[in-house]
């Protein structure tokens, strides 16, 4: 078996339940199951005053930051799965029974994190806000190809990598089991991006409206956005807009922002989108504004 029907066959065998996620589990960070490292407070003086148990507070509260940006692009990551599902219910038949295995996924990738951060953990933050526009201008977007680019490409790729990095350094238990079947289920999506590889081009054939240009554009701008941990490095008193800049050269240095530059258009590009005036864009305009306003 290959192809779509391979990863039905996949999803169905792999099925996880809600319950049986390990919820007797207590989460205390001080228990030293995070780091106290701090990726972007790292060498600051406030961070290094800290006690080692204020500095692991510091860093788990960063963690739930983090997850509750998750936590919006699951439930929008669903949202878009049952909107593709119905507008290419026709011409894709083969691939109706996997969005519908997909939506449920991400349905219980959001209740996942949701009662881990509200209840367990009792962290919460708003999501991001330019993260929350993208999610939002792409659910009201017409276009089931936009809909699977940005929430396939842009968002999942970028969500699984955030997860990958968050499930090597939290040894948090209840926290390790959520993100391992939540990975698990994501690898599976990702293939799936690349089943839509060819449908896609078809669709796109070389020529997209600017409309849906700027969309992805914006959307890529929104995920390096969502990775500053503002509300949390407020709490340390530390200068908003300084500690943008000092979070954006930390990721320009060590070329995470350049994996966005190329490897995101690089992509695009597969599944048929001309990603020529793409790659300029967000080769000059990928971070401007963002010291500025987040
Ligand atoms: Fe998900
Ligand atoms: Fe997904």
């Amino acid at each position: 078996m290959r192809g779509v029907p391979a990863l039905i066959d996949s999803a169905l065998r792999n099925a996880w339940s809600f319950k049986e996620l390990p919820w007797h589990l207590e989460v205390d960070p001080d228990r030293g199951s995070f780091p106290e490292e701090s990726f972007f407070a790292g060498g600051l003086r406030p961070f290094r005053a800290m006690s080692s148990a204020q500095r692991r507070a510091f860093v788990f509260r960063e963690t739930c930051f983090h997850l509750s940006n998750l936590l919006a692009g699951e439930r929008s990551g669903e949202h878009l799965v049952a909107q593709v599902l119905v507008l290419t219910a026709r011409e894709r038949p083969g691939h109706r029974e996997f969005l519908a295995l997909m939506a449920q996924e991400e349905a219980k990738h959001f209740l996942a994190l949701q009662k881990y951060l509200s209840e367990k953990a009792s962290v919460l933050y708003p999501p991001c806000r330019r993260l929350f526009l993208a999610l939002e201008a792409v659910e009201a977007c017409a276009s089931p190809e936009v809909k699977l680019l940005v929430g396939q490409v842009v968002f999942e790729w970028t969500a699984a990598s955030l997860v990958s990095t968050l499930l090597v350094k939290a040894r948090e238990p209840l926290l390790s089991a959520v993100l391992r079947v939540n990975l698990r289920d994501e690898s599976r999506h990702l293939a799936y991006s690349y089943e839509l590889r060819e449908p896609l081009a078809k669709v796109l054939t070389g020529r997209v409206a600017p409309e849906m240009e700027d969309l992805v554009f914006e959307s890529v701008r929104a995920s390096v956005s969502a990775l500053l941990a503002e509300p949390v490095w407020s709490e340390l008193g530390l200068e908003a807009r300084a500690m943008r800049r000092h979070a954006l050269e930390r990721l320009e240095r060590l070329g995470v922002l350049d994996r966005y530059r190329k490897l995101v258009p690089e992509q695009l590009a597969r599944c048929g989108f001309p990603v020529a005036k793409l790659t300029r864009r967000l080769g000059k305009g990928l971070v401007r504004g963002l010291v500025a306003d987040g």
